[in-house]
């Protein structure tokens, strides 16, 4: 192994630079040159493939987004797409390829796998959906925003008396809304995992005014079977004390210097992802078990979904007094 090609690919994650630092500077490490391909499989379908050396990845360690930039490429889903892919990874001359990105982006680095380019992934998301994982890169970040501003919402809800539902992002997956609940002391979380009538809601928001809040504050997965709008509308029909308000937190929890965590788990998936690919271990996701970086098959990771864990929804609710 010679030359090796790095690319970040689906939604950016807080952390994929300061991954894309150490997969350069680990194959340095191991003699290796390395390719950074701009703008994910897009850009690899496009032959945009440019050299890296140790200072082009020097100051990026704490920028959030992605200085190498990502796209989402449904070309990279059809056979034609993934043909033109592995002609382009030959003709760069790359002996393997890392893939930092989400379940999309990993499902395109198994299929390249299989087609047989050495591959190894390194799961970046904020949903936290990855099968095989217990953090993607990304989601601690992400939390820690959603935490700030749901903190911050929660003066000017204590000062009205307001009931405010706030919409996460995480697509079908309710991780970000579940875990905020529990660090935001929220009344509820709506989530895609658990269904939920209107009727739940409102009983929780009324108890809650009931025992004397000053605010109830309701998360929202992007993905929850309720609509966002729907519940603020049945909340205010029932006029149970609060009046309601909704904040959908959008993009900005995209965004952001990588926390601590974030910055130690992306260099640690990084390293480990080059010394997977130099010891010829391939068709695998760095991954972070228990404290430990271990190596998933990619054909188990594409092939199911990380499911939420429960407990934390009866968590909030037990807390919620
Ligand atoms: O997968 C990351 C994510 O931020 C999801 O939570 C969200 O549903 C989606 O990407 C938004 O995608 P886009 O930035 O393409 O609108």
């Amino acid at each position: 192994m010679k030359r090796i090609g790095v690319l970040t690919s689906g939604g950016d994650a807080p952390g994929m630079n300061t991954a894309v630092r150490a997969v350069v500077r680990t194959a340095l490490h191991h003699g290796l040159e390395t390719y950074g391909v701009h703008e994910g499989y897009a850009g690899l379908l496009a032959g945009k493939c440019y050299e890296l050396k140790a200072r082009d990845v020097g100051d990026i360690l704490h920028r959030g987004g992605t200085f190498l930039q990502t796209a989402r490429c449904a070309e990279m889903h059809t056979d034609a797409g993934l043909r033109i892919a592995v002609e382009r990874i030959s003709e760069s001359r790359l002996d393997g390829v890392v893939v930092i990105g989400g379940d999309g982006s990993l499902a395109g680095a198994y299929a390249l796998h299989s087609l047989g380019v050495p591959t190894v992934g390194i799961p970046a998301s904020i949903d936290n959906d990855i099968w095989g994982t217990n953090m993607s890169i990304g989601v601690d970040t992400a939390l820690n925003t959603i935490m700030e501003t749901v903190d911050k919402l929660r003066d000017t809800a204590s000062s009205h008396q307001r009931a405010f539902l706030i919409e996460t992002m995480g697509r079908n997956c309710g991780y970000l809304a579940l875990m905020a609940g529990v660090v935001c002391g929220a009344e509820f979380s709506l989530i895609p995992e658990v269904d939920v009538t209107l009727e739940e809601v409102a009983d929780a928001v009324a108890a809650a005014y009931a025992r004397g809040k000053s605010h109830s504050m309701i998360l929202v997965a992007e993905g929850a079977s309720l609509d966002i709008r729907e519940v603020a509308r049945y909340l205010d029909e029932r006029e149970l004390g609060y009046e309601s308000r909704i904040t959908i937190l959008g993009h900005v929890q995209r965004g952001g210097t990588p926390t601590a965590f974030d910055r130690l788990l992306a260099t640690r998936l990084g390293v480990a992802a080059v010394d997977a690919l130099v010891a010829g271990d391939t068709g695998i996701m760095t991954a972070l078990t228990g404290r430990e970086i271990s190596r998933v098959p990619l054909e188990q990771t594409v092939a199911q979904h990380r499911a939420a864990n429960l407990m934390f929804h009866d968590m909030t609710k037990m807390l919620a007094r």
